[in-house]
């Protein structure tokens, strides 16, 4: 793993951001997974800016989020869908067509699941995943426990992630119980990851994902055992 230090949340999103820019512009055919959470807004920020001044293209990159909730449709602001679209993709030049997040909305979960996995697989597979880091270990929304051979499946969001979201919603009762996530297996199948942590708070957890034991209970620390990652903290979080 290499480890990159930012001084403060703004240095991180612009070093991310940097590191994005550069894999898409060796790359215009990329294929990368995005997340979604409070992380990467100002790496996405820095994205748009940087393709309205320079006019960096995305026409040719093809995009996986992570998750999605079940249950909240596409023009909920707080659906995945409705983030991307407001943060990323109503500001570049990405197709529609080449962004794809989980259905949440599915009436068939399980096929849903699988019709997804195949659909990263018929594009070659992710090149660049960037990731997040959940104060429990949780990459995705790949809870504790869950096996590092899972692919994308349906989850029950921990109590902890229900609490730590609830921020985004008006009351905690609001935040749906259940998601869609690629698996740990599909993560790890990512040629290349780029995770960011900023904050205090996620501290511990980032000790963990690099210094660690690597265990279900803390599944962000599998990530030890990928060729090529990197991750960009801030110096509250180391
Ligand atoms: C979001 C995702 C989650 C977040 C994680 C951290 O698509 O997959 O794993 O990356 O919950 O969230 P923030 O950035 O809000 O602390």
């Amino acid at each position: 793993m290499e480890l990159i230090k930012a001084k403060d949340y703004q240095d991180m999103s612009k070093k991310a951001a940097q590191f994005i820019i550069e894999k898409v512009k060796a790359n215009p055919k990329a294929v990368l997974g995005l997340a979604t959470g409070g992380t990467p807004v100002q790496t996405y920020a820095n994205i748009v800016e940087e393709h309205q001044k320079n006019d960096t293209t995305y026409q040719g990159v093809t995009s996986f989020n992570l998750d999605e909730y079940i249950g909240l449709p596409v023009e909920d602001p707080n659906s995945y869908h409705y983030y991307m679209n407001k943060h990323l993709f109503s500001h570049i030049d990405i197709p529609d067509t080449q962004v794809f997040l989980p259905n949440g909305l599915a009436a068939d979960l399980t096929e849903e699941c699988s019709a997804y996995e195949d659909l990263i697989k018929q594009h070659g597979g992710i090149d660049l995943q960037l990731l997040g880091l959940g104060h429990n270990g949780h990459i995705g929304f790949n809870e504790p426990g869950t096996p590092f051979e899972q692919r994308t499946h349906v989850v029950d969001l921990a109590e902890s992630t229900i609490k730590a979201n609830a921020r985004f919603f008006d009351k905690l009762e609001e935040v749906p119980r259940q998601a869609i996530t690629a698996g740990i297996r599909t993560i790890m199948d990512s040629k290349e990851m780029l995770l960011i942590v900023s904050g205090e708070q996620k501290r511990e957890a980032l000790q963990h994902l690099l210094h660690g034991e690597v265990t279900t209970d803390f599944p962000a620390s599998i990530l030890q055992q990928h060729p090529h990652v990197t991750v960009i903290a801030t110096e509250d979080a180391l």
